[in-house]
């Protein structure tokens, strides 16, 4: 898959510079996402993960996207337009329960709808707390992007609440169950919204894709 073959660039010394990072829209319809053709970089994962925290840290801007202790905050696809040239787009968790059969359903058709249509979606980063052994929403999410064709990635969160030893076994053990499933892994990223672990080798990523792609 395409999205494997990019992983394999240089590392740089200087961080991509976060000059502006604008809000610009939420909506729940894809046909209303803001116009042009600049490359999106959406978030995506269940509830609570931290994805409006790690947009935050990612642009070091401490209150870009909303963030709460409890789950469910964000209900809408939200546009951060970034440095006049791409897009960062913070999208609804899934899988929380207390939303009911409803709101589930509604949530579920706004992400499937923005990732099938979108067509500047350049890379869906798929956020997945580092505590927790493979959780079966997440791991059927991925088999979903796989038989559409999304190039994705995956980002562990929140590792600040883990000591070294047990991080590193928690991911060993993640990357071997999907290995059970898929022939080459995703790339993947180690982060912390709180000690900003990770941050360099996002933007690296993105800036990389976004010069490929110009
Ligand atoms: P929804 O919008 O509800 O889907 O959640 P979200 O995935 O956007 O999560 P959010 O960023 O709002 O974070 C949820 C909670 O986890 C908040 O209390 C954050 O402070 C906390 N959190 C997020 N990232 C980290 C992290 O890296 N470390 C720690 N310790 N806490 C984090
Ligand atoms: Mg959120």
């Amino acid at each position: 898959m395409f999205h494997n073959e990019r992983q394999h660039f240089l590392k740089k010394n200087k961080t991509m510079e976060i000059t502006s990072a604008e809000f610009v829209i939420s909506n729940t319809d894809v046909k209303k996402c803001p116009a042009g053709n600049f490359p999106e970089y959406a978030f995506i994962g269940r509830s609570n993960v931290g994805k409006s925290s790690l947009i935050n840290m990612l642009t070091g801007r401490k209150a870009l996207a909303m963030t709460s202790s409890t789950p469910g905050k964000t209900m809408l696809i939200n546009h951060f337009f970034i440095n006049q040239n791409w897009y960062i787009v913070d999208l609804p968790g899934y899988g929380y329960a207390q939303r009911g059969q409803k709101g589930l359903a509604q949530i579920k058709r706004i992400i499937e709808d923005y990732i099938l249509n979108r067509e500047q979606m350049t890379n869906l980063f798929l956020l997945i707390d580092s505590r927790l052994s493979p959780q079966l929403i997440d791991i059927e999410f991925m088999e979903w992007l796989g038989e559409n064709d999304i190039p994705f990635s995956i980002v562990f969160t929140k590792t600040d609440k883990l000591k070294g030893g047990q991080l590193g076994n928690k991911i060993k053990g993640y990357l071997a169950k999907l290995q059970e499933q898929w022939e080459e892994l995703p790339p993947y990223f180690i982060t912390s919204a709180d000690n900003r672990l990770g941050r360099k080798e996002i933007l690296d990523y993105i800036e990389h894709i976004n010069r490929e792609i110009k």
